[in-house]
């Protein structure tokens, strides 16, 4: 679909060329002072010079021309040569009945692309913390955003299962259990399928081996080792790590599943291992990677640069691989198994200049097409209202789970301080609020910045937040319900709207078709955010100053009821791309 701009662009420009001026004059931007009108042209402005006439002039002459168009209630030149456009009702409401009936709210659909997008990044047997909320947070919501105009994206939780956190809890176990198969280095049979601890006994062997290797020299380099032999895949270390996965897995999932965010791939730094030897013998042929100090490297600095950035290294001279080297070999694998036209990467911004380097190897090697596009989004940190990193109250990092139900208890009270439902209910539907709270609390801020987590502010049913658009969600259905329980159905047409809380609601849902075209193309959820609440306040405020179910016109109600279920429908499916939904009552 056309987006309005256009349209109205359109008619102006001809409106330009009728008068006898050029039509590129024509250009139609929403008004700034909504006050005054609803669109607004300048062009009069910009061809005074070329005309060698008093824009005012110019902008009567179009004026004139526009006088009968039934596209405009008015449109108005105002000194200096500023064009001023109201809508007409009628031409309002037939926008809307077609962004309705089109199947995806007007919006305009590209050519499907494959895109993945890596997001999420925990560490396997390391609790999940908040550092890894607003990647999940995020990315799902882009994720969300980009499969809503067709594209195929494949979400990738790239698990980081590779590291030395595994090779920690094999020698913290080797202590404490020395008598398992395992470490019995005469042992050639098959290992056992159960694994030799729990989800609790890790969480704790974890932190315990963690702590000791920061003071224990031999422990931490016992440690170092015996990451080495599961990245050589010995088959008692490999054995322990498949077990260390099987126990950890399910948990994320679990956590996962509890913040509404889903990945289309359980991969991990170790789905790369495989890739990295060629790769690195590729490197070496095309002449890229050389020694320096024993490790293998490549140069990434570019002409220009504003930073320093130093060269990428590959392999450190024990041979072993980095970060930087997982997330090149996963750019081959990926690029073999999918061939996407764009990756996404979500991580911290401290994460920065890592991506620069790996994407930098990965042009100069070709690892990739030229016309593939690799994206990192950097994100900020969650602060505490100290306006530090986020902690407990004892101090200590703060886990997710603990987070989701401070925020979900903090609804809970709420709800019971409007007794507007029982107890049970409560408790059950605060968990959908709960999420709402969160993650539109961190999506309603541009992602790079760093915001202040407020379990105060954030759960507020009022103001800018989750639990107001969910409140205003549930509101219409609870009308859309009444309407429906008194024997009608929804199938009215768009009103031409009569009150200027109408018309206001039907202008910003025009809006929606544009305003998401600068979402997918910023992978800008905040300004989804920003956009349903506007929408939101609009549909409040003609809520406010409208008789809804006692309206006696039938035709009348049947249109408002209309405006509101499509309001309804567009705030669904937003905040559907943010990755919350709502709640029948609240
Ligand atoms: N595991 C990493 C971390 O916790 C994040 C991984 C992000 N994804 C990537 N392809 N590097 O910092």
């Amino acid at each position: 679909m056309e987006f309005i701009t256009d349209i109205i662009s359109k008619e102006v420009s001809e409106a330009f060329e009728r008068a006898g001026y050029d039509p590129a004059l024509g250009k139609v931007t929403v008004s700034n002072r909504p006050d005054l009108c609803e669109y607004q042209c300048n062009g009069a402005m910009a061809g005074a010079k070329r005309y060698h006439t008093a824009p005012i002039k110019i902008a009567e002459a179009v004026a004139a021309v526009l006088k009968d168009n039934p596209m405009f209630e008015e449109a108005a030149a105002i000194a200096p040569g500023f064009l001023n456009l109201t809508l007409s009702g009628a031409f309002l409401a037939s926008y809307a009945e077609n962004m309705a009936s089109d199947g995806h709210h007007g919006i305009r659909l590209p050519k499907p692309e494959t895109i993945i997008i890596d997001y999420g990044g925990p560490n396997v047997a390391k609790p999940l913390h908040v550092g890894h909320l607003r990647s999940a947070v995020i990315g799902e919501s882009i994720k969300r955003i980009l499969a809503f105009e067709g594209h195929h994206v494949i979400g990738d939780i790239h698990l980081g299962d590779w590291g030395l956190q595994m090779g920690l809890i094999i020698e913290e176990l080797r202590d404490r259990k020395p008598e398992l198969v395992y470490f019995d280095e005469s042992y050639t049979g098959a290992y056992p399928s159960e694994p030799p601890f729990t989800l609790a006994d890790l969480e704790e062997i974890y932190p315990a081996a963690s702590a000791r290797s920061k003071t224990d020299e031999a422990f931490a380099a016992r440690a170092h080792e015996a990451t080495g032999k599961i990245q050589r895949r010995e088959p008692a270390y490999l054995a322990l790590w498949q077990h260390i996965m099987a126990v950890s897995v399910p948990d994320l999932k679990k956590n996962y599943r509890k913040l509404n965010v889903y990945f289309d791939l359980w991969k991990g730094e170790s789905d790369a291992m495989p890739y990295i030897p060629d790769m690195v013998q590729d490197f070496k042929d095309k002449g890229l990677a050389y020694l320096s100090d024993g490790a293998l490297v490549i140069d990434v600095a570019e002409e220009g640069d504003s930073k320093e950035l130093p060269p990428c290294i590959i392999l450190k001279s024990d041979g072993a691989s980095l970060y930087q080297t997982t997330d090149l070999a996963t750019i081959v694998e990926r690029e073999k198994l999918y061939h996407p036209d764009r990756m996404i990467y979500l991580t911290d911004k401290r994460q920065e200049m890592h991506f620069t380097q790996v994407f930098r190897v990965a042009r100069k090697a070709g690892l990739v097409p030229d016309d593939t596009d690799l994206t990192f989004i950097g994100f900020g940190t969650m602060n505490g209202k100290d306006g530090k990193p986020f902690k407990t109250r004892e101090g200590g990092v703060m886990r997710l789970e603990y987070l989701l139900s401070e925020i979900n208890k903090a609804v809970y009270d709420r709800m019971m301080e409007n007794r507007s439902v029982d107890q049970a209910e409560a408790a059950e539907i605060s968990d959908i609020i709960g999420l709402a709270a969160l993650k539109y609390g961190d999506l309603s801020n541009q992602a790079s910045k760093d915001y202040v987590f407020d379990v105060e502010r954030f759960s507020s049913f009022e103001g800018n937040t989750g639990p107001y658009i969910l409140y205003t969600i549930v509101r219409i259905k609870s009308i859309l319900r009444k309407y429906e329980e008194s024997g009608k159905a929804v199938s009215g047409a768009f009103p031409v709207p009569e009150s200027a809380s109408a018309k206001k609601l039907l202008l910003e849902l025009v809006r929606f078709p544009e305003l998401y075209d600068s979402v997918q193309a910023e992978y800008a959820p905040h300004r989804l955010c920003a956009y349903i609440y506007d929408l939101a306040n609009e549909f409040n405020h003609f809520y406010h100053e409208t008789k809804i179910l006692g309206e006696t016109d039938e035709q009348l109600q049947a249109g408002y009821i209309r405006l509101i279920s499509y309001t309804r429908e567009l705030l669904e499916s937003c905040i559907d791309m943010l990755g919350f939904s709502a709640p029948e009552k609240m």
